[in-house]
């Protein structure tokens, strides 16, 4: 009898790899709990924890680096956001009665402040020897632009909300959105550091998710702020060098370029196309939470839909879980890749490259930053070194600089983002209208010295 079958030939070492299946994620990175290294990091920054329309007449449960928390709007129309259960006897505030000045709870009646001061309790007697300092836990909010950012820090290094340049402009219209994914943050997170997925994932992977010039590999420059970095991701298409600028700044705010740019004529400091935090709700859930901006000219071959904007969903590919499991298999997005490294990434298990230098760097720096703040070092805050909007620089620039015939193209190309680079930061002291004029005169000035 023969066999209808063969054993096939290779390589294999499965059983050798095994050792793979008992790694272990990095504490130091991932964990994000009240007590944690990288938790208490996380906690000296202001984070949007909600987008503000969905706090309605209700009580809204949310759960933020491992707490569960309420939000709520009073009556008089001011947020709260407070630890989850009464300080009593522990039932949900979910279950709360919102009034005038704070929330009751609805199992004794013990009402709080929307600073989580104790203001009654109904059912004690007037002698009660209830402790004095009781009190609930609760945080600071501040509203902005359609969403709730919250400080989860120590009330005595609370910094100044940082506002951005870009938070505030003429002629932009800001949407927010918030999508879950089932991971840890730093997947999310690090995904932002990562230009190169763009080119496999977003373009040749299965088809052009956002534009064709997406496809070619980029040449890739990190220029370090003090408050944050940025890089440069250059690529030429015709006779235009393309200089596409992502603001990267820790523990996890992003601003990249311009969502459906067309890089077919000159562009000066074109702005970003959003405003994204990364904002864990525990160990193995994170939400994006961000603006899109919206201005005159952004999309000019109309590929977007502001009206997909929203809670739990965006107008670009692949950014939620709300697809069938066929589809993504066939057509993954970002959050298939993040959310596919598993709960909490292992970064034992990883073979990192050349072109996971981001990756490696925001590594580097986070881990610097986080022991840093355990030593008793205070967390750098952008927002107190400007007395204005904090500048930024993600957006897009072309310029008309075609081949050169005595030139290299690759060192041409490093050399022209260098330069816009350059300018960009040789504005920093200015602020506003001044410093966007500027820098678009300098470039102008930059690509008619190629002329
Ligand atoms: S548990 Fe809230 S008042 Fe008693
Ligand atoms: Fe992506």
């Amino acid at each position: 009898m023969s066999a209808n079958f063969s054993i096939p030939e290779g390589n294999f070492r499965g059983h050798d790899r095994q050792h793979v299946w008992h790694m272990k994620p990095d504490p130091e990175l991932t964990e994000v709990g009240p007590g944690t290294p990288c938790g208490e990091y996380l906690r000296r920054h202001w984070m949007p924890v909600a987008m503000t329309d969905q706090v309605g007449d209700l009580p809204y449960r949310i759960r933020i680096l491992g707490e569960d928390l309420i939000l709520f709007r009073e009556k008089a129309g001011k947020l709260g956001l407070v630890h989850m259960h009464c300080a009593h006897r522990n039932m949900s505030l979910e279950f709360g009665i919102i009034e005038e000045g704070g929330i009751r709870c609805s199992y004794h009646g013990w009402k709080y402040g929307t600073d989580g001061t104790i203001l009654e309790r109904p059912c004690e007697p007037p002698n009660s020897r209830l402790r004095k300092d009781a009190c609930l836990g609760a945080y600071p909010v501040i509203e902005y632009q359609g969403l709730t950012f919250a400080y989860l820090g120590p009330a005595d290094t609370m910094p100044p909300f940082p506002v951005f340049d870009t938070f505030d402009e003429d002629g932009d219209e800001m949407l927010p959105y918030l999508i879950e994914s089932p991971c840890n943050w730093l997947q999310v997170m690090e995904n932002a550091w990562d230009p190169f997925h763009v080119v496999y994932l977003h373009t040749k992977a299965v088809r052009t998710q956002f534009i064709d010039a997406f496809a070619e590999l980029p040449r890739i420059e990190f220029f370090e702020r003090p408050y944050g970095d940025f890089y440069t991701n250059t690529r030429r298409v015709g006779d235009i060098i393309w200089i596409r600028v992502h603001d990267k700044m820790l523990p996890g705010f992003t601003q990249n370029g311009g969502h459906f740019p067309v890089p077919e004529q000159s562009l000066y400091f074109g702005r970003c196309g959003l405003s994204r935090w990364i904002t864990p709700v525990d160990d193995v859930n994170t939400m994006v939470i961000a603006w899109r901006h919206f201005r005159e000219g952004d999309d000019p071959e109309g590929l977007t839909d502001k009206a997909q904007v929203g809670f739990g969903t965006t107008d670009f590919y692949g950014q939620g879980g709300d697809r069938d499991y066929q589809q993504r298999q066939r057509d993954p997005g970002d959050y298939d890749a993040w959310v596919s490294q598993g709960p909490i990434n292992i970064h034992q298990r990883e073979h990192t490259g050349y072109t996971d230098r981001g990756v490696s760097m925001v590594r580097r720096k986070l881990r610097k930053a986080i022991r840093k703040l355990q030593a008793g070092e205070s967390v750098p805050q952008a927002s107190f070194a400007y007395d204005g909007p904090i500048p930024s620089y993600g957006g897009d620039t072309m310029l008309e600089i075609p081949l050169q015939a005595d030139r290299d193209d690759e060192i041409l190309l490093q050399q022209v983002a260098q330069k816009v680079a350059a300018i960009y930061m040789a504005s920093d002291q200015l602020s506003g209208s001044e410093r966007v004029e500027k820098i678009r005169q300098d470039l102008r000035d930059y690509e008619e010295s190629w002329r």
